[in-house]
Formats: structure tokens, C-alpha cells, sequence
């Protein structure tokens, strides 16, 4: 064992001290510290959102964990070459996001925020869901947290339908694959759900024709990142009613600046990147276990392919 194994955190947006802290502890043997400008050179970093400052004076790393599931950030960075770099996988996201699709997917489909609206106004006006069988929900992205999503929605009996790059076979579950398997996939679905991370070949993928495939009333949910998507067009396609409601937790700008027109728009609901938050503790304990095993010369999990991005 490596006794003087050195971990650097680098966390933006988030309070340092119970990360040191939860680190010190599932790794009692490290010596774990905040990095700042100039200090000493470490073995391992944990980090989201850190300056490109933080390796240029960080030379002698041996891997990189990145707090987070979308590395999209990170790879716009100059990052060392040939240190693996680790994603998060699931650490409790997986049954975050579950539930943020599956409420906004069954508030839509069974009408539960026009109910309450009408509700409050003392309107009694119970109303029946429309054939399940034809509520197909098509997922883009078949990673860890798409396959927990698809597996919660199947517990709800909705027709559930998935594309990837390369082909998968998911039990109960319409796959398809490539560019070529898009508009398949997507066609006549009653709701798209988007969890694909961020690359150059989906950037910009649900534009005006790819959304169009959807059924007319379909609802989209944006749980990725807010480059996946075309304002523009999606606003177009919500202004027409072709899409009935947005769910949208991602966006071009974080914050949302104030005067776009998500905010306000009646077939839109803005949450604040929030759909599954990195855990601390699950998160530590993924990291603690994955520089176990690489201390003991097994393989680390989580490895981001830096020729597919993700
Ligand atoms: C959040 O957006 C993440 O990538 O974990």
C-alpha cells in the first residue's frame, strides 16, 4: 500500500470541509487537502469545475475523479495526457433522476398540474388517463442513469423505447442504435426523455426536425445538458403545441438568465439543474472503493473513453 498517497479536491460550487473531512476518513491513509495556487503535487484529484490553473501545476497526477456524471466541462480543459479520468456512475443519481422523470413524465400523462390548478379554484373534475399503450416513452441515452430510468418507468407499464450509439439489449425495452436508429426511436413517441452525454454528435440534437418526429402533444425532458437542445426550435415547436409541455432541468446559461422565455412559457417547467444532485457520501464512498481497488491493481471503473467523450 502506498502510505503518502496524495489527494488534491477541487471542487467549485461546493463547501470543501465535509468533503476533506468524509475523504479522510474513508481513506484514512491519504493525505487529503484542499488544492490552491502552488500547492504540493498530488497523486489523485477529485474535482468539478476546476481551472485549467489547477493542471497546469498539478504534473504528477495518476488518475482524476470528477465529482459528477457529464465530463463535458472537464474535457474542455487541457487535462493531462494519459491519466485516466473517472466519472461518477450512479452514486445515488440514479434513483433521483428516476423519480424526476417519472414525476414529470405521470404529472403529464395523468394531468396532476392542471388538476391542482383547477383544484384550487374549488373545480371538482376528475379525469380519465389516456390508453397507457400508446404513451410510449422513448429515452436517449442507455448509460447507467438511462437504464435506471427506463427500468422505473417500466414499473408504471408506459411502452419504453431507448437509443444509443451502439447497440444494447435491455429486457422489455425497443432499442435502437446510430444515427440511423433516431428517428425510430423517437417516432410518434409521446415523450422524449434526453440523458446522452454531451458531444460534438449531440450537441444540438433535438432541434425542430428531430422533435417534429414526436407525436403531436408530446412532452420533452431535458435531464443532460441544455446544448442538447435548440431553443429556438423547441420554443417554435412549444408555441405551436406540437410539444404540449417541457421539462426542462439543463440549459444553455446556469443560472437561467431572467428574461429568457423558459421561465414564463405555459408549456415549460424550469427546474434549477437539480434532477440528481451528487451525493457526498455515495460519492465518496464510489471513489474510496474505485482507489481501492486501484491501489491493489485492479482495474478503476467509471473510465471516461476519451475517444467517445463519455
Ligand atoms: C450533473 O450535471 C452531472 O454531470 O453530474
Amino acid at each position: 500500500m502506498d502510505k503518502a498517497l496524495r489527494i488534491s479536491f477541487c471542487c467549485s460550487g461546493t463547501e470543501p470541509e465535509p468533503w476533506l473531512q468524509g475523504l479522510r476518513v474513508a481513506l484514512p491513509d491519504a493525505d487529503v487537502s484542499l488544492w490552491q495556487p502552488g500547492a504540493p503535487l498530488a497523486d489523485v484529484a477529485v474535482v468539478w469545475g476546476p481551472p485549467q490553473a489547477f493542471f497546469d501545476e498539478q504534473t504528477r497526477l495518476r488518475v482524476i475523479f470528477n465529482t459528477g456524471a457529464g465530463v463535458d466541462a472537464l474535457l474542455r480543459l487541457q487535462l493531462p495526457a494519459g491519466v485516466p479520468l473517472v466519472r461518477l456512475q450512479d452514486a445515488g443519481m440514479g434513483a433521483q433522476m428516476a423519480e424526476y422523470v417519472c414525476h414529470a413524465v405521470i404529472g403529464h400523462y395523468r394531468g396532476f398540474g392542471a388538476m391542482a390548478a383547477e383544484v384550487a379554484q374549488g373545480l371538482w373534475r376528475p379525469r380519465m388517463p389516456a390508453p397507457r399503450a400508446q404513451h410510449t416513452v422513448a429515452v436517449l441515452g442507455l448509460g447507467v442513469l438511462g437504464q435506471r430510468v427506463l427500468r422505473a418507468l417500466q414499473a408504471f407499464d408506459f411502452p419504453v423505447r431507448g437509443w444509443s450509439r451502439s447497440p444494447k439489449t435491455l429486457p422489455g425495452v425497443a432499442t435502437f442504435a446510430g444515427p440511423e436508429g433516431l428517428h425510430a426511436c423517437v417516432d410518434n413517441s409521446a415523450v422524449l426523455v434526453n440523458l446522452l452525454p454531451l458531444t460534438p454528435e449531440t450537441r444540438g440534437l433535438l432541434n425542430r426536425e428531430t422533435l417534429s418526429w414526436l407525436r403531436p402533444g408530446a412532452q420533452v425532458i431535458n435531464v443532460a445538458r441544455g446544448a442538447h437542445v435548440v431553443d429556438d426550435d423547441l420554443l417554435a415547436l412549444l408555441d405551436s403545441g406540437h410539444i404540449g409541455h417541457a421539462a426542462l432541468d439543463v440549459f444553455h446559461t446556469e443560472p437561467l438568465p431572467a428574461d429568457h422565455p423558459y421561465w414564463r412559457h405555459p408549456r415549460v417547467t424550469v427546474t434549477p439543474h437539480t434532477s440528481a444532485r451528487t451525493l457526498r457520501d455515495e460519492t465518496i464512498a464510489q471513489i474510496a472503493a474505485n482507489i481501492g481497488a486501484w491501489r491493489r491493481g485492479e482495474p478503476l471503473r467509471g473510465v471516461v473513453d476519451l475517444k467517445l467523450l463519455y
